[in-house]
């Protein structure tokens, strides 16, 4: 289709008005009752009704038998290291094209994150590479379902069986995402989510620890609740654990956007492979593959990558520029994990990871809860850019 309109960098009216997008959070009746429930009737904290229904029910719906909810995401992975014995002296594998809270909780252990590469075809954590990483010193392998794409846990599965190490998943940005028919979070050892306001599910702060492993639970359990266990008394505190604790508030938030979770999750993997399909027949474009069992992706991102040949040569940062112009909010990502300076590493090239922090570009989850005509429009302004891009050079 030709284009029939000049861009806005040039004048144009932008294809989109940025107030026609959903906005995020969700807001409504539901989530002001549930808060007034809380109010007036619960817990405001410890023992309240609203975080162990929260927990019980988020767990559940994610395959997992256990659940604790917690301050937010960091936190979460941090105590889900502790509880699995992580500590000083030992290595934790990590892919280097995360958020830095992955390799942070790792350092807050006393341990060592080991950066690994990432899989060109999913951008996740390569398992060729994490295998390739162990040492003798390793504890834990920690898999990040990036952008909500389920990683290839049926590979960390047999990493971790055949060495003896526990795997982590980071599903801070995957809640709903299914893989092997199972939902992401307790695949492995122990995994993690977060809450924090950009995520699939918000409580502007938050995250929550899931497992299958009762004694793993109990440890973690501890470390969250100021060394309690969970049924000792009040002032018996067997360990120097910490309070990272959710607040009922929180909780409640978050028990109503449970709800609308699947429906919402649906709508976002339609969405997702919409414009997948779409961009990726826009020449120079190319999106994240998904591995075969991955039964949804819960696409918090979606990630793809950009290459200025195709579009005359035109920057990725002017061709971002344009494409906010239109309406489209699209952003750049992560810096590689290597680049940042508390972390060392001296295991060699990162080529994949190094690509995609150059080309990457992200779209938000939330614009992937619009109707159809709306991402027809988005996907239109891209087009229009690659054939005016000879324009802005
Ligand atoms: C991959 C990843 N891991 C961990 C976190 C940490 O979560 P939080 O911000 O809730 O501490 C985030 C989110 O910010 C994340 O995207």
């Amino acid at each position: 289709m030709s284009s029939s309109k000049p861009l806005a960098l040039l004048g144009g009216k932008p294809r989109i008005d940025r107030s026609e997008w959903p906005s995020w959070p969700p807001r409504g009746p539901a989530i002001i009752a549930a808060l007034a429930t809380v109010a007036n009737k619960d817990e405001w904290g410890i023992h309240s009704a609203a975080v162990s229904h929260f927990e019980t029910a988020f767990a559940h719906h994610h395959d997992a038998e256990f659940g604790l909810a917690m301050a937010n995401g960091t936190v979460a992975l941090y105590c889900a290291l502790a509880a699995a014995g992580v500590g000083r002296g030992d290595e934790v594998i990590v892919p280097a094209y995360t958020f830095m809270a992955t390799a942070a909780a790792v350092l807050q252990c006393g341990a060592t994150p080991v950066l690994a590469d990432i899989d060109p075809l999913t951008f996740n954590l390569d398992p060729a590479a994490a295998a390739a990483a162990i040492s003798g010193k390793t504890r834990a392998v920690m898999p990040v379902h990036i952008g909500g794409n389920p990683a290839d846990m049926e590979a960390f599965k047999q990493l971790g069986e055949k060495h003896n190490i526990v795997i982590i998943e980071d599903a801070a940005q995957a809640p709903g995402a299914i893989y092997g028919g199972k939902k992401v979070g307790a695949l492995g050892n122990v995994g993690c989510f977060s809450f924090q306001s950009s995520k699939n599910m918000t409580a502007g702060e938050g995250g929550i620890l899931l497992t299958n492993d009762e004694s793993l639970y109990r440890r973690a359990f501890e470390l969250y609740n100021c060394g309690r266990t969970t049924t000792g008394p009040w002032y018996e505190h067997l360990s120097p654990g910490l309070n990272l604790r959710l607040s009922a508030f929180q909780a409640a938030i978050l028990q109503v956007q449970l709800q609308r979770l699947e429906a919402d999750a649906d709508k976002r993997e339609a969405n997702g492979r919409y414009l997948e399909e779409q961009l990726n027949e826009i020449d120079g474009l190319q999106c994240a593959g998904r591995y075969q069992q991955t039964g949804r992706n819960a696409y918090h991102l979606l990630i793809f990558t950009y290459d200025a040949k195709a579009f005359s040569g035109l920057p990725k940062a002017k061709f971002l520029e344009a494409l906010m112009a239109e309406g489209v909010v699209a952003t750049d990502g992560y810096r590689p994990l290597q680049s940042l300076p508390f972390i060392k590493h001296d295991g060699g090239g990162l080529p994949v990871t190094d690509r995609l922090c150059r080309d990457q570009v992200w779209l938000r989850q939330f614009e992937l809860l619009a109707g159809r005509p709306l991402l027809e429009r988005a996907v239109q302004a891209i087009r229009d850019i690659q054939e005016q891009a000879h324009l802005l050079v």
